[in-house]
């Protein structure tokens, strides 16, 4: 939720035309708090510590996991990518000189995990669950006098394996400082009720805090359209409710007349600016964005929003940012939504966990639909050091606290009370129990939106699935099973929360036959022994798990079954651990559509050439092979009747896409030369692509995804790529790059897609990976320049200038 404050003057007789006064507010200010910490990897306490000369200074977020090393003795196992875990303390000084009627708290975005805070050697609380936000009201802790405070934050992520995933370790989220006045505004929480393009009912909420009798408090809040606009402004007294009335909210609705409606094609976020007046006093303002949609789920014709019928396209993402791990940049979560909105994605699943803040304004702002997920455990356990533990404490607030943070959100649409839970085979009164109580919280705190459970046993003794206080069915995988859903579940809507779990490296192509499909393990309760000493994965789209599909058979009937809503594919990006079908030193998972670094694997088209508006013509595979090689060569397209081959001129005749397959292909007996497919339409040629036989890798090329770096702590995306000397591409070329950053920036990691690669992130030198590599450079001045090398054995080194601009 974006929150601005405006230091301004309040002119409160121009919002109220009541009285001649111009009237200073005191406001709330948010302080960036994330710079000037000390951090310390250490089992000992420290809570009491000022010295910190022996510390490292750094800038949250932070990740230390990310930095180590890959190790196989390392307790996080496969599921943590082999990466280290282990206690460690974070430390800072700060004054404040704030008025002592002020409350002073610190909110931290999301801190892995078990953390503990203390502020001048005093205790001021903790928290086990790694994703949840939380904020201390540190107003009786601090000295405001002018003295040095001190807050020490411990990490406790020791006891692996703790997740099934990568979580990195520290305070991997923004943190911040805010100062505001003793009676202030809680979150204000906008929801549209019904909603079309001629008219929209608005509800606001906004909590009252610390209101003090005989003060009277009035709400006075304006909707702002996109160009700054006032559309309407209301004020509103507030009202008491809760069980004793001790809970003082302001409550509004509002008739607003041809609102522009949110859609991921048509993001249109409005603002809610709320001001606090007491008397003649504008005393706290809070600014939101909002959005207005509505939507619904129907058993029979799907999903629907904004009136219209629309299939949800999905992917399952988890919150790590490859090479960078755990630590929130907003800007390389906004690469990763940008290939996934250009792919034609339009919604996204937070597998499994509350995700960053930051990521889900990226999602309001860029138009996608969320399903926000909570939990991945709920009290029966998956791994010994899990979220378990914490369930029967923890998982009310946790859980509480995640719905009244996100629920703002326009891109949200549906929470995921838990992905494949435990309870769902092994527990009818949990399974019964925890879904009714966690359904029940969603309808007091939101009660505009659906409720889903992730299912991958999807049989009549799963509990879940019987669930009346559930609004939708969530099927995990179980393709299969799609069709007949109406029969088995005819009232219910259905979703599915996870599909295919088919695996690939990017790339990398087995020879014929690419017909069959193979399924790695074979079983998902035995081990896999088979698979290529190189532990890649053929991209063929013919691998996949036992559980899940190809990505064109679930893709297929997702599109063509109108009671699915839609579909959420495993995974948009590979992400780190989970290597399956692999174990050491295999490291990250194969599922992702994009690789790791952020280079889109052939599937990529696939979904681009069925979800977006775009012309798509893709080949596959490269074209350097040996002479006796036979190929299967496969093309996705669309906008076109029929796509015909040609080897060095000669056509290999037409082809088209027949009953349920996404894609077409040819058999061909390999000669070096030029591999060309044309696309007509009506006869007429739409599109053309080539591919060719490249000589030996001769030239290294660099190109930044960014021209320029907006201002200090900016990204550039720096990509590598192996060339032979007419500058193509070789797409075998597995080449040991060492880097080097100049001037006013540091490199941050490198990477290369490859699964199976354990050079730490951190490492300057990076052997490519089927010709490409990626250098991932900080600016850190707010403006300079940045000099970018790379070199290798047997090439001439190559440079690349990066401007830094203030932004
Ligand atoms: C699912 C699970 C995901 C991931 C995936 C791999 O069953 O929900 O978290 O493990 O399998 O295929």
């Amino acid at each position: 939720m974006v929150i601005r404050m405006y230091a301004v003057r309040f002119s409160v007789f121009l919002l109220f035309s009541l009285l001649f006064l111009d009237v200073v507010a005191q406001h709330r200010t948010v302080v960036d708090f994330n710079d000037g910490w000390y951090f310390l990897l250490d089992d000992g306490d420290h809570h009491d510590e000022k010295d910190f000369s022996s510390w490292r200074l750094l800038h949250l977020p932070h990740d230390w996991s990310i930095a180590g090393e890959f190790d196989k003795a390392n307790p996080s196992g496969s599921g943590g990518a082999y990466l280290p875990g282990g206690m460690g303390w974070y430390g800072k000084q700060f004054t404040v000189s704030y008025d002592p009627t002020q409350i002073i708290s610190l909110a931290f975005e999301g801190v892995y995990q078990q953390s503990e805070v203390w502020i001048n050697g005093r205790r001021v609380g903790t928290r086990p669950n790694g994703f949840i936000g939380f904020q201390y009201d540190i107003s009786t802790y601090v000295y405001r006098d002018g003295r040095a405070n001190t807050v020490l934050v411990k990490v406790d992520n020791r006891a692996q394996p703790n997740a099934r995933f990568y979580t990195g370790s520290g305070i991997y989220r923004p943190v911040s400082l805010i100062v505001k006045p003793k009676v202030h505004l809680g979150d204000p929480f906008v929801k549209t009720g019904p909603a079309t393009h001629d008219d929209a009912i608005l509800h606001l909420e906004v909590p009252l805090e610390n209101m003090k009798a005989g003060k009277k408090a009035m709400l006075f809040w304006e909707l702002i359209d996109r160009e700054g606009n006032v559309v309407l402004g209301r004020r509103v007294a507030p009202t008491r409710r809760g069980i004793d009335g001790r809970q003082t909210v302001f409550l509004d609705s509002v008739r607003l007349k041809n609102p522009n409606l949110w859609s991921p094609d048509f993001p249109y976020l409005y603002q809610i600016r709320c001001t606090l007046t007491q008397g003649v006093e504008a005393v706290d303002v809070v600014t939101v964005n909002s959005g207005i949609r509505s939507f619904r789920f129907d058993a029979d014709n799907g999903f629907f929003l904004n009136g219209k019928p629309t299939k949800i396209r999905g992917v399952c993402m988890h919150s790590d940012l490859g090479a960078l791990g755990a630590a929130f940049y907003p800007q390389a979560a906004m690469r990763q939504l940008s290939m996934l909105k250009d792919m034609g994605v339009n919604a996204i699943r937070t597998s499994h966990n509350p995700t960053a803040p930051g990521f889900l304004d990226l999602c309001d702002r860029l138009g996608f639909m969320v399903m926000s997920e909570t939990f991945d455990v709920w009290k029966l356990q998956k791994n010994p050091y899990d979220y378990h533990l914490y369930w029967d404490e923890w998982s009310e607030r946790d859980f509480i606290d995640h719905v009244k943070r996100d629920r703002n959100h326009p891109s949200i649409f549906m929470w995921c009370l838990g992905n494949e839970a435990q309870e769902q085979w092994h527990c009818q009164a949990l399974g019964t129990s925890i879904p009714r109580r966690l359904a029940y919280l969603v309808d007091s705190l939101d009660g505009s939106r659906p409720t889903v459970v992730a299912n991958n046993e999807l049989s009549s003794k799963n509990p879940i699935l019987a669930s009346t206080e559930v609004d939708l069915i969530g099927y995990n995988y179980n393709h299969l099973k799609w069709r007949d859903f109406p029969t088995v579940h005819p009232e219910k809507p259905l979703i599915i929360t996870e599909s295919v779990s088919a695996l690939a490296t990017r790339g990398q192509y087995d020879q014929v036959p690419v017909d069959t499909i193979r399924l790695w393990p074979s079983r998902w309760d035995i081990p896999f022994n088979g698979g290529n000493a190189s532990k890649h994965i053929s991209a063929y789209d013919h691998v996949r798990t036992p559980w899940g599909s190809t990505h064109e058979e679930s893709l297929y009937l997702s599109e063509a079954l109108p009671w699915v809503s839609g579909m959420f594919v495993w995974t948009g990006f590979d992400y780190l651990g989970e290597p399956t079908p692999y174990t050491w030193p295999a490291r990250s998972s194969y599922f992702g559509i994009i690789d790791l670094a952020g280079f889109p694997k052939d599937v990529y088209y696939l979904y681009q050439s069925m979800w977006s508006g775009k012309p798509v013509l893709h080949l596959l595979p490269h074209w350097n092979w040996n002479s006796r090689d036979t190929v299967d060569v496969v093309a996705y397209y669309n906008q076109a009747d029929e796509v015909e081959l040609f080897l060095n001129g000669k056509s290999l005749g037409k082809r088209q896409k027949r009953d349920e397959q996404l894609h077409v292909s040819w058999r061909v007996a390999f000669e070096p030369g030029e591999l060309k497919a044309i696309a007509r339409r009506n006869a007429i040629v739409v599109q053309e692509r080539r591919v060719r036989t490249t000589s030996k890798p001769e030239i290294l090329s660099l190109a930044s995804e960014q021209q320029t770096i907006h201002g200090a702590d900016g990204l550039a995306f720096v990509r590598l790529t192996v060339t032979d000397k007419e500058g193509l591409t070789v797409p075998t070329a597995n080449v040991h790059v060492r880097f080097t950053v100049e001037g006013d920036g540091t490199l941050l990691a490198t990477d290369n897609g490859s699964p199976t690669d354990t050079t730490s992130f951190s490492s300057s030198e990076r052997a490519t990976l089927n010709g490409k590599a990626l250098a991932i450079i900080r600016a850190v001045n707010s403006q300079g320049r940045i000099r970018v090398r790379a070199e290798a054995d047997h090439f001439d080194p190559v440079y690349l200038d990066i401007p830094i601009q203030r932004p």
